[in-house]
């Protein structure tokens, strides 16, 4: 039996074949960019938003030199075979209003692929992409203010679509990517129509409190939920059960202690006995 390739064509990215994929009011006003190398497409978006509009600005690279994950982390970012994407927008609220953002966003994501590709993807708080308990996504969000101090926000998405064997380079957790868990051929532009399909409209209506409308849902994907975990802030860790996410995205813990919320940290899974 032959073995069919689930990505289609591997050729480059291109910003007419990404408008192609995508559909909806929302997303036709969208100016699509699709640069070669970039150092990382959330710093080069944060550069130009010192002298031009990027409202509404998706901007693409083929690789990135120095992507960025959270907490300061490199981004492996090969070229020619994910999605590493940031899409500016205005999002006329402060960034105090902007809580669960991030979770909201990585949710529509899940949302989307599935729906697609056939997939089942989980969420591991705060905003990582999980599939069969292997990281295959993150999203990455920087606030910058325009030259009349509106704030922008920079939704950063990288996304392992066919991720080639990686040689020397290391990947410090453990890793999969979309094409080897869909059911259906994957190409990099509809998983860049997708992605933008899904995030721009949730963008265009968030207000304070939006998360609300997305913590059940958000609840189904919950990798930790139930789980023994430990979440480092700062110099100490708190360990627990997790009991899931508040209406504002923080992260609940049931310690030996009672019950404690967390707004940010790195959480990780044990193998331990639950509480
Ligand atoms: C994480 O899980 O730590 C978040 C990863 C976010 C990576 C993306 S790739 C596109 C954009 N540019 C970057 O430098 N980072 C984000």
């Amino acid at each position: 039996m032959v073995d069919t390739p689930k990505v289609l064509g591997n050729g480059l990215l291109s910003d007419a074949a990404i408008r192609a994929n995508i559909s909806g009011s929302d997303v036709s006003g969208l100016r699509i960019e699709v640069e070669g190398t970039l150092d990382s497409t959330n710093a080069a978006l944060k550069r130009r938003a010192i002298s031009e509009d990027i409202h509404g600005l998706a901007l693409f690279a083929e690789t990135q030199t120095a992507g960025r994950g959270r907490l300061g982390r490199l981004w492996v970012s090969p070229p020619k075979s994910n999605i590493y994407l940031s899409l500016g927008w205005r999002i006329g609220l402060e960034p105090a209003d902007l809580a669960g953002l991030s979770l909201a966003v990585g949710c529509a994501i899940g949302e989307g692929l599935d729906r697609e590709f056939g997939l089942n993807m989980q969420l591991k708080w705060p905003n990582d992409l999980y599939l069969a308990g292997k990281k295959c996504g993150g999203v990455l969000i920087d606030l910058v203010q325009s030259t009349n101090q509106d704030w922008i926000v920079i939704v950063g998405v990288g996304l392992n679509v066919a991720m080639p064997k990686l040689g020397t380079v290391e990947i410090d957790q453990p890793w999969t990517d979309l094409s080897s868990h869909s059911t259906v051929k994957v190409s990099r532009h509809e998983v860049g129509g997708r992605i933008l399909e899904a995030v721009v409209p949730l963008l265009s209506s968030w207000q304070v409190g939006s998360f609300g409308q997305w913590r059940e849902s958000w609840s189904q994907r919950d990798l930790m939920a139930g789980r023994q975990i430990s979440v480092q802030q700062g110099g100490h860790a708190i360990a627990g059960r997790a009991d899931g996410v508040d209406f504002s995205g923080a992260l609940r813990v049931v310690t030996n202690e009672g019950l404690t919320v967390v707004q940010s940290g790195e959480a990780s899974m044990l193998r331990g006995e639950t509480l």
